[in-house]
């Protein structure tokens, strides 16, 4: 497995495939792996016969510096696990590499809409940071294929918007939510739980399960400010405090959701100071 800390070096791995005609799947990260990662690596995998990983903490999407510095870093344990994946390439950049001229001069990618809306809403810049570094990575690897996790549903959204517009050239593999066995989705957050928050944290899962059973029921979409609200109240019951908790079309994240006939529950909760978020799509047509 190469290991490459400067564009250059990354390039040069790249063209080296490219000039085998071998194809390239890229898995962004910010490292801390876990099962969710991995399960993107494996899907990588079968996609394309190179995979390049990149793990880099990005600076640009923490909307608050405590968060960014707080951020668990184990390069050594990443790389291990990478290499028993049969991972070709990992990109480990530094700041200074990805952005020489400072976040403040760096030009940046905005996706209408999705980036300001929802999560985007609450944390102002973060996804202008997640667009315009996945755009940077996209131009340095050129991969053919990018796999993204449905843990983060408006991420993976906002990727195929900017895709679609900026016109690259890479197919987006989306892949489902790795949960651990009491539901509770996999999330380098969750090292921050105590033992007693860690036993609560999976019932965020079960409400928005819940809430889905009973979308499901219902006859139509017209009021569900009732069941949304029952449903915050459970989680804060839990012992959660609820941050938010929308229901949107599962395409078009829209809030009109009158005639969808998938809908996706968003959800995000803070558990102490830990902010979880969580996701479920509900077919109405199944
Ligand atoms: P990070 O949080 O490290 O996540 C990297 C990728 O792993 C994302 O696509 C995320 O959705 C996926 N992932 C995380 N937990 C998962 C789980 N339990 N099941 C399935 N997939 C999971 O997301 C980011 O980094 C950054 O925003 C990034 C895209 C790398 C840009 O900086």
């Amino acid at each position: 497995m190469k290991v490459a800390n400067t564009i250059n070096d990354l390039r040069q791995i790249v063209i080296d495939y490219k000039n085998n005609l071998q194809t390239i799947a890229l898995v962004p990260t910010m490292g801390n792996l876990h099962c969710g990662h991995l399960a993107l690596v494996k899907e990588a995998k079968k996609a394309a016969q190179k995979v390049v990983v990149s793990i880099f903490v990005n600076p640009m999407q923490f909307d608050k510096t405590e968060d960014l510095v707080n951020y668990p870093r184990t390069l050594e344990d990443d790389l291990k696990l990478l290499e028993k994946e049969g991972v070709d390439a990992v990109f480990t950049p530094t700041p200074e590499v990805m952005y020489p001229q400072g976040i403040g001069l760096q030009s940046y990618i905005e996706v209408p809409d999705l980036c300001n809306s929802l999560e985007g809403q609450l944390r102002p810049g973060h996804f202008r940071g997640v667009a315009t570094v996945v755009s940077k990575l996209f131009n340095i690897v050129q991969p053919n294929y990018a796999c993204f996790g449905l843990k983060d549903y408006q991420q993976v959204a906002l990727i195929k918007e900017m895709v679609r517009d900026l016109n690259f050239q890479i197919k987006i593999i989306e892949v489902p939510i790795v949960r651990h066995e009491d539901g509770l989705a996999y999330s380098s957050r969750n090292n921050r739980l105590n033992q007693a928050e860690r036993s609560i944290a999976p019932k965020l899962h079960l409400a928005i399960s819940e809430l889905a059973a009973k979308i499901k029921a219902l006859p139509n979409l017209n009021d569900l400010e009732d069941v949304i609200e029952e449903t915050i109240n459970n989680i804060d019951n839990y012992g959660f405090k609820t941050d938010d908790l929308t229901i949107v079309d599962a395409i078009t994240l829209s809030p009109d959701i009158k005639n969808s006939s998938q809908v996706v529950i968003l959800v995000a909760a803070y558990l102490g100071k830990v902010r979880l978020i969580d996701n479920l799509v509900v077919d109405r047509t199944k």
